[in-house]
């Protein structure tokens, strides 16, 4: 059921694909035969990533700050190249400052810096990916990556955990609006995963109880292939076997 949606020659951007989960979603998406462009602010981890990934499949590596303007027109421009666009993976996302910073102290600067990659850019990347989207007769897919921070109230993930409430919030009004097209969109909440992101945010967590970011990116893509409604939030913790 699942390799059924997903076709060769279709076309992805997946933000954030030069380590961790965004690496893991493009391996997967490659191995099904898609082309997947990635990008990420470190040219170097970005360029290593993309000569392992080429091994897999057509990968596209775009440097760059999903909070900057030009770049995110730079990755659609890089999908159009394809021409088409069937699947866009929000994934990218900061953390703000380490350690994270209670409420009280969290700066101006911070706020906003998160805000801007958690929220701004998405909403950015999304409006471009529809304009795309909405065009094609079978439409496509939106993801977001979430995260329980986004719901449950963890002392100092207040900054992380608003941008990510907000980019939920924002994801299911998107959703209504795009009732009667064929574009749908799952918000997506890996769960505790062993990647640079965990480590930086709790570096004092056992390993063992993280999740390999390979199994909730197999997750995320039968997630996305399974889903039955425009909107969808999933946890896929629920979909990856302990
Ligand atoms: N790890 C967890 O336990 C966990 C739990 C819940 C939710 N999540 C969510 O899962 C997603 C993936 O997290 P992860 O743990 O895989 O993170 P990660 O290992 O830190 O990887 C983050 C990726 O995003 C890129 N990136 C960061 N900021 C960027 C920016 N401004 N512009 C472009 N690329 C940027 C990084 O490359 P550069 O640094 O070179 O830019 C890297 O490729 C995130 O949305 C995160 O919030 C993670």
């Amino acid at each position: 059921m699942e390799n059924d949606w997903y076709e060769a020659g279709h076309v992805a951007i997946v933000t954030g694909g030069s380590r961790g989960l965004g690496k893991a979603v493009a391996r997967e998406l490659l191995a099904r035969g898609l082309h997947v462009v990635i990008d990420g602010r470190d040219e170097a981890a970005l360029a290593a990533a993309r000569d392992e990934l080429a091994r897999v499949g057509n990968v596209i590596a775009v440097p760059g700050d999903v909070a900057d303007q030009q770049h995110v027109h730079d990755l659609i421009a890089s999908a159009r190249q394809l021409r088409r666009l069937d699947l866009v993976v929000n994934n990218a996302s900061t953390l703000g400052e380490i350690p994270l910073p209670r409420v009280e102290e969290l700066s101006r600067e911070t706020f906003e810096r998160i805000f801007q990659v958690n929220l701004f850019a998405p909403i950015h990347i999304m409006q471009h990916a529809l304009h795309v989207m909405r065009r094609s007769a079978e439409g496509g897919t939106i993801v977001n990556i979430t995260s329980d921070a986004a719901i449950e109230a963890y002392p100092a993930w207040g900054g992380y955990g608003a941008s990510k409430a907000a980019l939920e919030h924002v994801s299911r009004v998107l959703a209504t609006e795009l009732d009667g097209t064929h574009v749908r969109v799952l918000v997506a909440d890996p769960g505790d995963m062993d990647t640079q992101m965990h480590r930086d945010a709790i570096p004092d967590a056992d390993p063992r109880d993280l999740r390999d970011p390979a199994d909730s990116a197999r997750a995320l893509l039968r997630a996305v292939a399974e889903m039955k409604e425009a909107y969808v939030r999933v946890r896929l913790a629920d979909l990856v076997p302990a």
